[in-house]
């Protein structure tokens, strides 16, 4: 399959008043035309970081310590900001957690959606307007041509993400970010906005990264599944190979950790522990301070990505040929947790 996109070794610091903060540290991944990727992990481990280098959005005090960002023969970490600018929105854009941030409140959606229209695609004022309202129609809110007058305070939650959604698909990008759309959301808009999302991909055919910190989403929606632990990826694959066959003991802890549809919430098991300091990572395998199953040689090298299939990777010592075969923790073959377990 067409590549679009390629990362590769991409480092990324911040500058704070006690030291830096190695966010992302040297993750690579590449995007096929109209696929879904999912990036998967807790909070901190760099999803959100990764995302807004490849849009260069880093907040002041970040920087791109090395790696490169290959899209359209372009490198993007050495785009200017001015050639950055023509291709955001346009080629690739995002789509963030909460709606009513990426909304102006006090211009009307049908303006905020003509905007991009104007700005990229150069058409004039009537026929980006009959874009807007045919894209207010798309994302599945009536009466469009009313709804093109009302400002954001006059739409839901839901309704605004999908209003954000209409934004960022006005001008056809080839890459589109969504950085956790569905977080603020209530269980049941966030099922019909991700189904929205989902059908929307397939007619327009974009690619899709798709952040989340719950795999549970993920299984519906992506072909290909990374996970990010500390600033790293620590295994990728298809969806299958991660739900299916899981070889990371840190994968292992998130599909522990999934919600079930029983229960509706992920109080019950949580993974032990917290993620490293990224001013002074961990030396070795950064996962195996947290992991039962942890290898004298975890606290003394990094463990390499090793090839479990042709389209599944993963970077633990436990696939090293000399290492002990490890049994699986049961809890992650996604059996059903009983209210009273
Ligand atoms: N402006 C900043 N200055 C310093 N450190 C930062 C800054 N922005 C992010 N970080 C750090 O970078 C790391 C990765 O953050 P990031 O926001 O990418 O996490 P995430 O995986 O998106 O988490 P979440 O699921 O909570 O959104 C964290 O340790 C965070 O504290
Ligand atoms: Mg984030």
């Amino acid at each position: 399959m067409e590549k679009l996109l390629e990362v590769k070794n991409l480092c990324v610091n911040f500058n704070t008043y006690g030291g830096e903060v190695q966010a992302v540290r040297g993750v690579t991944f590449d995007l096929h035309k109209g696929e879904t990727l999912a990036i998967v992990g807790e909070s901190g481990s760099g999803k959100s970081v990764a995302c807004k280098t490849i849009m260069r959005i880093l907040s002041a005090n970040g920087y791109i310590k090395d790696g490169e960002i290959l899209f359209d023969g372009k490198d993007l970490t050495k785009l200017s900001e001015s050639e950055m600018e023509k291709l955001r929105g346009k080629d690739i854009a995002m789509i963030f957690q909460d709606p009513m941030t990426s909304l102006n409140p006090t211009m009307t959606i049908g303006k905020q959606i003509m905007e991009g229209i104007v700005k990229h695609q150069g058409l004039g004022k009537d026929e980006a307007k009959t874009k807007a309202i045919e894209l207010i129609d798309l994302v599945g809110i009536s009466e469009p041509e009313k709804r093109f007058k009302q400002y954001p305070h006059q739409f839901s939650g839901g309704m605004r993400q999908r209003i954000v959604i209409a934004i960022s698909l006005a001008c056809n990008p080839k890459v589109l970010i969504a950085d956790e759309p569905t977080t603020a959301l209530d269980v049941t808009i966030q099922a019909q906005i991700l189904e929205l999302m989902k059908d929307l991909q397939e007619k327009t055919e974009a690619a899709l990264i798709f952040i989340t910190h719950d795999l549970g989403v993920v299984a519906n929606m992506a072909d290909r599944v990374a996970v990010m632990y500390a600033g790293k990826i620590v295994e990728y694959g298809t969806s299958s190979d991660i739900f299916y066959n899981p070889q990371h003991p840190y994968t292992w802890g998130l599909l522990g950790s999934m919600p079930t549809l029983d229960i509706g919430d992920n109080d019950l098991y949580n993974i032990p522990g917290t993620p490293p300091d990224l001013m002074h990572p961990p030396k070795g395998d950064a996962f195996s301070l947290r992991s039962d199953f942890a290898l004298k040689i975890d606290g003394l090298a990094e463990p390499p990505m090793f090839k479990v299939s042709d389209t599944h990777y993963a970077a633990t010592w436990l696939l090293h040929p000399l290492a002990k075969k490890t049994e699986k923790p049961i809890n992650v073959s996604r059996k059903k947790v009983s209210i009273d377990e």
